[in-house]
């Protein structure tokens, strides 16, 4: 059994029921496993809430099939990174005929991938901060000569910046390059933004007030995102309303061109002359209390289990065919 699939056939549900039984996905292996583990406790205490039928379920622990044996008619997907983001367990679910929410496999394969994000949105006009695949040892010669330093190192698929390295120095690019190898094949350098850095969250098409984001340390890095209390956080972000509405378009454009949909959010960072350049796409981005969409959320009136609620209405989207 094959889910039907229905671009934008998101719908507003009004009563619980219509939910049917839902599991929460969360936990999964990756190196992102802890992050996911707080987001989806957060959205199933949300969804019990609002009164659903609701179970936790960690793919990490069990065979993902065991969802048919729970009569399970939904999911919500709170799997951050490899194995939970990137289109498998999306592409998984639909062969077990299990609406999901968010983004489908492609969307979600290609947002977990920097690079063909990178490709993709360059070559419909949203800006992109410069960059070199290393590919082989004189890649980091070009790189520096291309992009200067300092300069980042990325793998090309990982959240949460890991194995993510700033460059100071030339000499420093190599041992970065191989650390991120640990973690991908595929590693690239990118110039360095000066400027200000910007997130927008999608919500059923539409993009919510940006959000700036200010942190002491060198980059936005993993503790800046989930453990320390001094990175700063501006919605409004202060952008002027021509410059906000620019932002929108941009975050909307990278993600209908990547082929995401449902929810997410789109990370940018001003350039030297303040133009904003698209760092990548999150498709299942944190929903911890220090989590950036719920944030964006609450700007507009959308709380918590709100948020919960329409991002799980995303997965009428796909629905199980009859037979
Ligand atoms: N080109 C860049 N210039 C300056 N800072 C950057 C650049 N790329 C990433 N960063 C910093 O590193 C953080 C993580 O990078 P990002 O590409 O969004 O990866 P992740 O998937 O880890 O969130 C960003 O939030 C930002 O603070
Ligand atoms: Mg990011």
């Amino acid at each position: 059994m094959r889910l039907r699939y229905e671009p934008r056939g998101w719908q507003r549900v009004q009563q619980p029921a219509q939910f049917g039984r839902v599991a929460v996905l969360l936990g999964g292996t990756s190196s992102e496993r802890e992050v996911s583990l707080i987001s989806g406790r957060a959205v199933l205490a949300a969804l019990a809430r609002r009164g659903l039928d609701v179970i936790a379920f960690d793919p990490g622990e069990r065979p993902l099939a065991e969802l048919l044996d729970l009569r399970i008619d939904r999911v919500w997907i709170a799997l951050h990174g490899p194995g939970g983001e990137d289109g498998t367990v999306q592409g998984a679910l639909e062969f077990l005929g299990v609406p999901y929410s968010g983004s489908g496999v492609m969307g979600s394969a290609i947002g977990m991938d920097k690079l063909r994000t990178k490709w993709l949105c360059q070559a419909v006009g949203v800006p992109t901060a410069q960059f070199v695949v290393l590919r082989e040892p004189q890649d980091l010669d070009s790189a520096v000569e291309r992009l200067g330093l300092p300069l980042f190192v990325k793998p090309g698929s990982q959240g949460s910046s890991v194995g993510m390295a700033r460059i100071e120095r030339a000499q420093d690019l190599k041992s970065a390059w191989e650390q991120a190898l640990r973690f991908d094949p595929v590693v690239f350098a990118e110039s360095l933004m000066p400027g200000a850095e910007y997130t927008v969250a999608i919500l059923q098409g539409e993009a919510l007030p940006s959000i700036r984001i200010e942190t002491p340390r060198t980059f936005y890095d993993y503790e800046a995102k989930y453990l320390r209390d001094d990175t700063r956080y501006f919605c409004p972000s202060g952008l002027s309303a021509a410059a906000e509405e620019h932002l929108s378009r941009l975050a909307i454009a990278a993600y209908d061109t990547c082929g995401a949909e449902g929810w997410g959010r789109a990370d940018f960072m001003m350039d030297r002359t303040g133009r904003p350049m698209l760092l990548e796409i999150n498709t299942v981005p944190g929903m911890t209390d220090h989590s950036l969409v719920p944030m964006a959320a609450r700007t507009v009136g959308i709380d918590f289990d709100e948020l919960v609620w329409r991002v799980l209405e995303t997965s009428f989207m796909r629905t199980a065919r009859a037979g």
